[in-house]
């Protein structure tokens, strides 16, 4: 059983971007710049946020953070996005997630220009995704489709099932794994809550993406005997077994689960990691204006 190491792999990206980043200095450039917008204390968007900031900084980005309390008005909020859309100085910024629940996320999502869209949320990036058009591919789809490039594993002719159909996870990575191209071609079922006979689909799964967001949903019995898993959730549970009395689980029962199957990533050390890198994939190419001119 091999594990696919998010770790190694983003690391291994990382180090790309930043060998641009310096090329792109001695060529007189500046280097690229990545916003974030958070709004409220909500702990786990502080963490990501940080995550990000230190992220950009390893590869020699800049980058800022816009932090407003949680009564920040949604006025403000499309004011805020308005400033960022017009600085020149940033290439691409994010609006951390969740807002709180007075502001229609829907609103904001459409008033970040999408050239700036460096989440890939936008009806424009996500409808030129679906298109095969040049666009900012969300960071979780792009993430898995590099963790499974980058670990060799065969996708043309697979059967992949994916459990969930969010549109930041499910749904775009079913389009990523369908798409006529190189490491894709997959042959794609999509299952959620309402799925019927759900193991019975799961256990046909050559590669299977659980995105599902329930803590050690996916168990042994559910998993085709030599399929790569991939483990979209992270939950924090409490446990016995850790000092703080807490610790990060997946969608998937990882400690039965990857004994069956012969490649599997990891909570933590996974597909998180891999987000992020994403995240300053797009950026670099919003700076390199690879997407869009
Ligand atoms: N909250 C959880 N994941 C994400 C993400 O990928 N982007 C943003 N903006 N917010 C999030």
């Amino acid at each position: 059983m091999n594990i696919i190491d998010g770790k190694i792999i983003s690391e291994q990206i990382k180090t790309e971007i930043a060998a641009e980043v310096r090329k792109m200095i001695a060529d007189g450039k500046n280097p690229p710049h990545l916003a974030a917008i958070l709004v409220g204390e909500d702990p786990a968007s502080q963490t990501y946020v940080a995550s990000k900031e230190r992220s950009c900084k390893e590869v020699g980005f800049t980058s800022s953070i816009y932090r407003y309390p949680a009564t920040m008005s949604e006025a403000e909020l499309l004011k805020a996005i308005e400033f960022l859309n017009n600085d020149d100085e940033v290439d691409g910024f994010i609006v951390q997630l969740p807002v709180p629940k007075h502001i229609s996320v829907d609103k904001i999502i459409e008033s970040i220009n999408p050239k700036k869209d460096v989440d890939g949320f936008h009806p424009i990036n996500a409808g030129r995704m679906m298109a095969s058009l040049p666009s900012y591919l969300p960071a979780t789809p792009y993430g898995i489709m590099q963790m499974l490039e980058r670990s060799n594993i065969e996708t043309e002719g697979k059967h992949c099932v994916v459990l969930g159909r969010s549109n930041i996870v499910g749904t775009p990575v079913s389009v990523l794994m369908s798409r006529n191209s190189k490491n894709a071609n997959a042959t794609v079922t999509i299952c959620h809550s309402k799925t019927k006979n759900l193991a019975e689909i799961t256990r046909q799964a050559d590669i299977l993406i659980a995105a599902i967001g329930k803590p050690l949903f996916v168990t042994a019995d559910m998993v085709k005997e030599g399929a790569t898993v991939i483990d979209v959730g992270i939950h924090r549970v409490a446990s016995p077994d850790t000092k703080s009395g807490f610790k990060l689980v997946g969608d998937v029962d990882f400690a039965n689960v990857s004994k069956k199957c012969s490649n599997i990533s990891p909570v933590p050390g996974g597909v998180g990691l891999m987000t992020i890198v994403s995240l300053l994939e797009n950026t670099l190419k919003a700076a390199k204006k690879e997407v869009y001119k």
